[in-house]
């Protein structure tokens, strides 16, 4: 179902568009002020349901990155030297600003990456939590006493922030990627620099702002914003000062994110790409597998790291399946994200739309049959796809080897478990996989087979901040959210008292 476009208006000034307009922040944030780029340079922020200007963000480059560095270098030491219970404090505020400007927050995530406001307002809902979270777990960074081999000796652990953090978040998460590393590294005491993608820096400056108000001291949080990635990220790699480099984004970025942070030996957590399965056994409850299915996969239009990216349905049930799933696929309202009732909104960028078309005619082509969408939504703009079901999908098409990143749900057919945990394995991406299946030793042994970091049974959804996120292979390295997200932004000292 699509939403015809709305009659092109000019786009009315971003502050126009929130309820506090100091909220609509288009300068970088460095030691505790706004600035702009050294020279002059701004760059634009379109709506990409609509095409139109929202903003024109200073940008910056590597040497304004590198200022941040120094900014967060001075702020480094007094924000560790802080008590847990005082930095605890700052986030707690910090939370009760996100969910107090809540409604601007999800106006300025639909956009700029174009969710519906519906996905928009979990998002921020689901960003605070991080902040809540490591707010709370910020006090339980505990060390530890080891019984000693010596009776005039001692052994402590302590745990220490780990220095000045380089931060890089995408555009598929504005705020929540953005408090997912953010929040674990301020709580324990980490200086940062934050680099938010292009396409979507007006979220993290209006968290930004919030921080500020909330009282984060002078350099403790510092956010630049330009087009040009590469140098800021080299500007991040480079310097002997950033202790730790956490990235979300592609695997091809994280390489070389790696590979540039090998030089000072920095500890990097890395979130990449995915290839998810979802696989739904004979045995499964149908509708609920379904539901599942289509949470997972049309999230924010297809476009998470986690999205059903292969749907295998076990030949029993693979026809009906198939079939439902195109039905409810086929009633997705797609349109303008801040329009009440859309479902799904535009794809980031023009280079999405052709990829996702590529891969549908890369399978038709190999003998897929589109059961419902298949195509571009043309109708409602250039950005938008249909939400599409494809059948009688193959391991020989680009769907079952690359990451679609858009609304295409193509459905494999398996006949056995053995055979379905292989096809699910035989890929060099391990972040997240689901599967429905109602037979207990079933759920344990498949759950356990499968090469993933997360697993969903009975389950589409499976991100919270209470639970670890991250994947194995080329998936990624270390865990965001839970107790663990903490241990990322932390380093042990081990202490030897003599003379006791
Ligand atoms: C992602 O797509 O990288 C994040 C998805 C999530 O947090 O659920």
């Amino acid at each position: 179902m699509n939403d015809a476009p709305a009659s092109p208006s000019p786009a009315p000034p971003l502050a126009s568009l929130l309820s506090d307009p100091g909220l609509a922040r288009l300068d970088a944030y460095i030691a505790g002020g706004w600035r702009s780029a050294a020279s002059g340079g701004r760059f634009s922020v379109h709506n990409p349901a609509t095409g139109a200007l929202l903003a024109e963000v200073a940008d910056l480059g590597a040497a304004e990155t590198e200022e941040a560095i120094a900014a967060a270098v001075r702020a480094q030491q007094g924000w560790a030297e802080e008590t847990a219970k005082t930095r605890s404090a700052a986030l707690k505020r910090w939370h009760a600003l996100v969910l107090e400007h809540a409604d601007d927050l999800a106006t300025l995530i639909t956009a700029e990456c174009g969710k519906p406001r519906a996905e928009a307002v979990a998002e921020v809902a689901y960003g605070a939590s991080f902040i809540e979270w490591f707010a709370e777990e910020a006090k339980r960074a505990y060390g530890e006493v080891i019984p000693t081999h010596n009776a005039s000796q001692r052994i402590v652990v302590m745990k220490q922030p780990v220095g000045v953090v380089g931060a890089i978040t995408p555009w598929n998460f504005p705020v929540a990627m953005i408090t997912r590393k953010c929040a674990p590294a301020l709580a324990v005491g980490c200086a940062v620099v934050l680099k938010p993608a292009e396409q979507t820096p007006l979220s993290a400056l209006a968290l930004a702002e919030l921080a500020n108000r909330a009282g984060l001291p002078a350099g403790v949080l510092n956010v630049v914003c330009g087009q040009d990635g590469p140098a800021m990220g080299a500007a991040l790699t480079g310097s002997a000062e950033v202790r730790k480099i956490t990235f979300t984004g592609s695997t091809e970025v994280g390489r070389i994110l790696m590979r540039a942070s090998a030089e000072h030996i920095k500890k990097v957590s890395l979130e990449l790409g995915g290839n998810a399965p979802f696989i739904v056994f004979d045995d499964a409850d149908l509708e609920a597998a379904v539901d599942g299915a289509l949470a997972s996969k049309f999230r924010n239009a297809g476009q998470t790291c986690v999205c059903a990216n292969r749907i295998y349905a076990q030949s029993g049930i693979y026809d009906a399946f198939a079939a439902r799933l195109a039905e409810k696929a086929a009633a997705l309202r797609v349109g303008d994200g801040s329009a009440e009732g859309v479902q799904i909104g535009p794809l980031i960028e023009p280079a999405a739309v052709e990829k996702v078309a590529r891969h549908v005619a890369d399978a038709t082509g190999k003998g897929a049959k589109v059961l419902t969408g298949g195509g571009p939504a043309t109708a409602v703009g250039p950005l938008f796809f249909e939400p599409t079901v494809l059948r009688d999908v193959t391991s020989e098409m680009a769907v079952a080897r690359e990451e679609t990143f858009g609304p295409v749900a193509p459905v494999f057919r398996f006949e056995d478990e053995a055979d379905v945990i292989a096809q699910a394995n035989a890929t060099e991406y391990g972040l997240a996989a689901y599967f429905y299946a109602r037979d207990l030793g079933r759920v344990w042994r498949v759950a356990e087979r499968l090469d993933y970091g997360m697993v969903g049974v009975n389950a589409g959804v499976i991100a919270t901040e209470l639970a670890p996120f991250g994947g194995v292979k080329q998936s990624g390295l270390g865990r965001e959210g839970s107790r663990h997200g903490l241990e990322e932004f932390l380093e042990m000292k081990y202490v030897l008292m003599g003379g006791v």
